[in-house]
């Protein structure tokens, strides 16, 4: 089955997914409803609400309960994004303005917390303590995976497993959770939401590590924002700290922190593009491909359907894509 195939079999229930996130987020003061309505108009793939719709097939599905469910987990994650452009002064994402550089870091922080708020909002018309449960624990979660990227920038003396630990907060457990909310409203069985939370951990790992290595080996216009963003931003991530087993990398890296300050970007860009092209990149390949077959292996116990050829798909899909 084609990814082209895998979303027409789910798009009439992503329509009103995309319909109910439009009323969610309506505002009845100017200022909110724009930004809040800039944003959804920005686009994103809708992973998590894709993922949540998926696990919910290998329960009783019910598209009252799920849509709400699935809302709520992308409004989270785009209220999380607000935030993080105020926290790394992103000025542009997915090819726009941000918030924060289309008005200011006061409207992005509110924007943000209005869109947390409406996304918790719809939770609460879930009625089923557990679901909340995994949700606010990893919310504390990625609140705890961002100061830990503030509190390690710039640092080099890090290792594989602070990073590991890093990006399982930032982006697995919200994927991870999507999946596993996603059997918990449809009240399947206890072993099928423990396959489906962990395929969502595995595909989150290998997607943040593959979003990581982009970052390096993609341009500006596929990115839909400036390349080299994670080291300029003093953010090291997995091929940099494998490029790093190499000493001369390490010192220039070094020599370019030192004043993280006043980054000077001619030290950085030759870094940069060094890194891209070292074997960093296909060690880091390797581990996201190690996460990959993870998640497919958690899949084998499920029953055969519509729904697990899909999860494949994007699985596959995942490992492959370019932006
Ligand atoms: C993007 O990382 C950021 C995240 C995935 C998580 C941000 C989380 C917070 C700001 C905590 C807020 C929590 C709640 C519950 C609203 P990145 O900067 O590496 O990626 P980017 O290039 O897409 O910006
Ligand atoms: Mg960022």
């Amino acid at each position: 089955m084609k990814l082209a195939r895998t979303y027409a079999f789910i798009k009439k229930d992503l329509s009103v997914i995309e319909e109910t996130l439009e009323k969610t987020v309506y505002a009845n003061q100017p200022l909110l409803q724009e930004a809040a309505t800039q944003l959804l108009k920005a686009g994103g793939k809708r992973l998590r609400p894709i993922f949540l719709l998926l696990a919910s097939q290998f329960g009783s599905y019910r598209l009252d309960q799920v849509k709400k469910a699935a809302c709520s987990l992308e409004l989270i994650h785009m209220a999380s994004l607000v935030h993080d452009d105020v926290i790394d002064d992103s000025d542009v994402r997915r090819g726009k303005p941000t918030v924060k550089a289309k008005w200011d870091n006061q409207v992005a922080m509110l924007t943000g917390d209005f869109i947390f708020a409406t996304a918790l909002q719809q939770f609460t018309e879930i009625d089923n303590p557990k679901a909340h449960r995994v949700l606010s624990k990893t919310m504390i979660e990625l609140t705890v995976g961002e100061i830990e990227q503030i509190k390690d920038k710039y640092n080099l003396h890090q290792n594989l497993r602070t990073y590991l630990r890093r990006i399982k907060r930032k982006t697995a457990l919200l994927i991870s959770s999507s999946c596993q909310i996603g059997a918990i409203v449809a009240g399947a069985d206890k072993a099928t939401e423990q396959a489906l939370h962990n395929y969502g951990y595995y595909m989150g790992m290998s997607y943040q590590i593959i979003d990581d290595i982009l970052d390096f080996t993609s341009s500006e216009k596929q990115l839909g924002k400036p390349a080299g963003s994670d080291l300029f931003q003093g953010n090291i991530t997995l091929p940099a700290l494998y490029a790093m087993d190499d000493q001369c990398i390490r010192q220039d890296l070094q020599t370019a922190f030192f004043d993280s300050e006043n980054l000077d970007m001619s030290l950085l860009e030759p870094i940069t593009s060094q890194i891209a092209k070292s074997d960093a990149i296909a060690r880091a390949r390797q581990l996201s491909d190690a996460y990959l077959q993870k998640a497919h292996n958690s899949l084998s116990s499920l029953p055969n359907n519509e729904a697990k050829e899909a999860l494949e798909n994007i699985a596959n899909y995942i490992g492959n894509r370019k932006i």
